[in-house]
């Protein structure tokens, strides 16, 4: 069962994206092992590559507030297609998630469109255990 508070903090995350290049609005909610929610919004920029992913604000602001584990993730797109997280956010949730981490993929009222896991999205991957000699 989702979190519908998780999916609602992503929903308020999205209504402050700043994307007026893209005008793409994401909104991002993790919940990391105290049962907190930290969520992050897009955040582009005139010089385009340095723009920021909502995912990544989420992982930012859960690390901020000490948050060390993700329990559920959420991500709140437009558009007919699935708002999956790209490819380094993928790695960026692999970091503090575990492979059945749940990754909700909403539309932009919050309905689940689709649920992943990460190992889904971001098989066989790299993580923080590969480093062990
Ligand atoms: N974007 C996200 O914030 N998260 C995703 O999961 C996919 C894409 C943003 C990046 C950029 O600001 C805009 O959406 C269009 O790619």
């Amino acid at each position: 069962m989702a979190d519908k508070s998780l999916i609602a903090a992503a929903v308020e995350a999205r209504a402050k994206a700043y994307a007026p290049y893209s005008r793409f609005l994401v909104g991002a909610a993790v919940k990391d092992e105290y049962g907190a929610i930290h969520a992050g919004c897009n955040v582009e920029n005139a010089a385009y590559p340095q723009g920021t992913c909502a995912e990544a604000g989420a992982v930012a602001a859960m690390i901020m507030a000490g948050g060390r584990k993700i329990i559920e993730a959420a991500v709140v797109g437009g558009g007919a297609n699935l708002v999956t997280p790209c490819g380094g956010c993928r790695q960026k949730l692999r970091e503090f998630g575990a492979p059945d981490l749940a990754i909700h993929v909403c539309d932009e009222s919050g309905q689940i469109k689709r649920s992943f896991t990460l190992e889904e999205l971001l098989p066989s991957s790299f993580g923080p255990e590969n480093l062990i000699p």
